[in-house]
């Protein structure tokens, strides 16, 4: 008979435990437990015993995977080429940033060569009609489910063989099997494997939306994020117009690739020059950057802003927006001490435009660079761009895709690029852009001042 039994499982990482704890031992969070039953179904003596059979790999037959394009350009990067069939995608973001009508427009598109379902436990036919009105020119063939039991879901989609499903959102559906309410880690565990299963046994496309908490993670259930093929993360501020679309993880494609958006009346419009978009016009000001970044596969120009204010606290502020605090709090120590300038006291403020993030590492030299630029109070040199990782030592290292990172900086006009030594050697020159080896944080700033 089944047992009912209760564990405390953290809404973070899915750690579980048989009593309530204050911090996960998993992930660190604080306060992210929650009590969940489940019911055990006794022991494995009454299920039928079945053998598994392992096959040759060299027999495994493939059928070539051909991708189904959206037709949304900057969506089919992301996607590494388009959709998978038999793939389950995870699109995670804040509440308004687009999720739901980027997926209406790929069921818009798609409608006339797949069959296509929309399972909604958000909203209702008529909030989903009035959306496609909006952004559709002809709804079309497009089927939607007002449901939220997973069950009944599965049920109607065997009976109607969709090829792509969007799910919005996971944690609106549950499974009548499990006794915690929708939205906590086992449904919504569940529910994504129920669908996962489906996906691999009957060769359809699923997209999950999932919800993402304030601090990005994706509510719930970090779990999630291993059970799925691709997870997308829809970045930027929603008072924005424009969004970022990034791929975090991608079983069929490169990850970090992105696609960016504008939000106009009629939905989601890729942007195909997002340089332009990022660079404010007009002449640099004093604290302000431009970074020669790499997104995946795609090179691009991002302006770094900064500023810094004489503090009248005891602890100078260090706040940086679009940038991991941990890596800003090693540039600003490195500029103190390998290039003898001096914040402390100050307040230091970074933000990089747009509303994008920036992770990678070649992004210091940018943040420094726009750092001692408002520190100085003087703009940097003409219009000059950068790129280099800061090593602790105040060096410039090595970085990848140096020559995209320049092709596109002479194609938005940028006369100079100052760089690490050792990316200048193996290029040689450049046509159409200046190249400024700098071997340490000290040479750049003498590039540009
Ligand atoms: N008439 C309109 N004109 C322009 N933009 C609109 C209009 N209506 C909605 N939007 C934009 O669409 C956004 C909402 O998009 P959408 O519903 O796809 O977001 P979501 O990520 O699905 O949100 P949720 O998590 O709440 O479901 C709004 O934040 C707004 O920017
Ligand atoms: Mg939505």
């Amino acid at each position: 008979m089944a047992k009912i039994h209760s564990l405390f499982v953290c809404g973070q990482c899915g750690y579980e435990a048989h009593k309530w704890l204050g911090r996960c031992p998993g992930c660190g969070a604080w306060n992210s437990f929650s009590e969940e039953r489940f019911d055990s179904r006794g022991s494995s003596q009454g299920r039928q015993r079945r053998e598994a059979v392992p096959t040759r790999l060299a027999d495994v037959e493939v059928q070539a995977a051909t991708r189904v394009a959206t037709r949304i350009s900057e969506l089919d990067r992301v996607l590494g080429g388009g959709i998978v069939p038999g793939s389950l995608v995870l699109v995670g973001g804040e509440p308004g940033i687009g999720k739901s009508t980027l997926l209406l427009q790929v069921l818009g598109n798609l409608c006339r060569e797949l069959r296509v379902l929309l399972v909604s436990g958000e909203e209702s036919a008529a909030q989903v009609k009035l959306r496609a009105d909006r952004l559709l020119q002809n709804v079309g063939p497009v089927e939607m489910l007002a449901e939220t039991d997973v069950d009944a879901v599965l049920a109607a989609v065997r009976k109607s063989k969709p090829d792509l499903i969007v799910v919005d959102s996971v944690q609106t559906l549950f499974s009548g099997e499990i006794s915690s309410v929708p939205g906590s880690v086992s449904q919504v565990r569940e529910v994504a494997g129920r669908f996962m299963r489906m996906a691999k046994e009957d060769g359809v496309s699923v997209f999950l939306v999932g919800h993402v908490t304030k601090e990005g993670a994706l509510a719930g259930p970090r779990v999630l994020e291993h059970l799925v093929d691709t997870v997308l993360q829809f970045e930027g501020d929603r008072n924005l117009a424009y969004r970022v679309l990034r791929s975090v993880k991608n079983r069929f494609g490169s990850t970090n690739e992105i696609g960016v958006f504008e939000m106009r009346e009629s939905g989601l419009q890729t942007v195909d020059d997002p340089s332009a978009l990022f660079l404010e016009d007009g002449q640099r000001s004093c604290g302000s950057a431009i970074l020669a970044a790499l997104e995946g596969s795609r090179a691009l120009l991002i302006e770094v802003q900064a500023l810094v204010a004489g503090s009248g606290m005891a602890y100078p502020k260090l706040v940086g927006t679009g940038i991991d605090r941990g890596r800003l709090a090693m540039i600003v120590a490195v500029l103190s001490r390998r290039a003898g300038l001096h914040l402390s006291g100050s307040d230091v403020f970074v933000n990089v435009a747009g509303g994008m993030r920036v992770e990678e590492p070649a992004a210091d030299l940018a943040v420094a660079l726009a750092i001692a630029s408002a520190h100085r109070d003087s703009p940097l040199r003409g219009q000059t761009a950068c790129f280099g990782e800061l090593s602790l030592t105040g060096d410039l290292r090595f970085c990848v895709g140096a020559e995209r990172r320049l092709d596109e900086a002479a194609k938005m006009g940028v006369g100079a690029v100052v760089l690490p030594e050792k990316n200048a050697g193996a290029i040689g020159a450049m046509n159409g852009v200046q190249l400024l080896p700098a071997g340490s944080l000290s040479a750049a700033l003498s590039h540009v001042f």
